[in-house]
């Protein structure tokens, strides 16, 4: 059966009402496309969840800085829905930009704390456009659930702090990041990387997989940890805008010695490809340890 999709506010809407309306349990993935298997296991555990699920796909203007990959960012609406059909029973909604935004709205969300830290440090506003993408999705579709990876640590804080703020009836969840066979986090923006930069783009991985390693042989310092997640990228070559342990639930300073749980978290360019990562000291095995199947 080919997927429903919808284009306009008004006919997910109803159609997430007639879900509700009829008992069903509705669960939500939002994305910005491009869908690789990450995006994937988030709708096999929204299915899991719900007998009624949405995944949007709408890359969101606001959330991009000037000089950023808005007008590059990979788009293919028909590769998607391909990509998602053998999954089944799901609706994609796949909204213009004039759509989500009015042209004389004036409002935006903007959350404190937690999205000055890390990334919000070189990416000014970008957590506002997502808080107010995210909002106004969860304003049409009415989740119950909402899925959202750990690979965006950050982002998954601040929509939970968001929805939990707003008071909107809904529960975020988390799901641990998918990554290739050797380590590397799944990213639609890795197709933007060379064979070359792939190859260096992994000493990511290796970085934090040394830190949690040293974690669990009893390392606290949270100098050394950092170090431990910094060597491989420089050694690589990559060019490095944060490797920080924060308290994992309010991205505070740890301090020179950590507790028993902590994000330690990576953003660097490779070439001009910025790439995120982390794992979470005290809760994540080693992102590199073998996985069970
Ligand atoms: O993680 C993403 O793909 C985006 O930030 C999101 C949550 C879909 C909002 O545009």
């Amino acid at each position: 059966m080919p997927l429903e999709i919808a284009s306009t506010v008004s006919e997910l809407r109803e159609a997430c009402d007639l879900a509700r309306h009829a008992g069903q349990r509705v669960a939500f993935v939002p994305t910005m496309g491009a869908l690789h298997e990450g995006h994937l296991a988030l709708v096999r555990e929204a299915q899991r969840r719900a007998p009624f699920v949405v995944v949007s796909i709408f890359v969101n203007p606001t959330q991009f800085g000037p000089g950023e990959d808005f007008a590059r960012y990979p788009r293919g609406l028909d590769d998607d829905v391909r990509k998602l059909a053998p999954l089944g029973d799901v609706r994609v909604f796949a909204p213009s930009t004039q759509e989500i935004y009015r042209p004389d709205e004036q409002t935006r969300v903007r959350v404190g704390a937690l999205a000055e830290a890390l990334c919000g440090r070189f990416r000014p506003g970008h957590f506002e456009g997502v808080a107010t993408v995210v909002a106004k999705l969860f304003a049409v579709v009415g989740p119950c659930d909402a899925l959202f990876g750990r690979k965006d640590y950050q982002q998954l804080l601040i929509v939970r702090r968001m929805a939990r703020d707003l008071l909107f009836p809904v529960t975020v969840v988390d799901h641990p990041t998918v990554r290739e066979l050797d380590g590397l986090a799944l990213s639609s923006r890795n197709a933007y990387l060379s064979p070359d930069e792939r190859e260096r783009a992994r000493s990511i991985v290796v970085g934090l997989d040394a830190a949690a390693r040293l974690f669990a042989r009893g390392e606290r310092q949270a100098c050394e940890l950092e170090r431990a997640a910094r060597e491989p990228l420089q050694a690589a070559g990559l060019l490095v805008e944060y490797v920080e342990l924060r308290d994992a639930d309010t991205l505070a300073e740890t301090g020179p010695v950590m507790g028993a749980r902590g994000a330690l978290a990576v953003a660097c360019r490779v070439g001009k490809t910025r790439l995120i990562d982390n794992v979470v000291l005290g809760e994540d095995a080693p992102p590199l340890a073998p996985r069970a199947s």
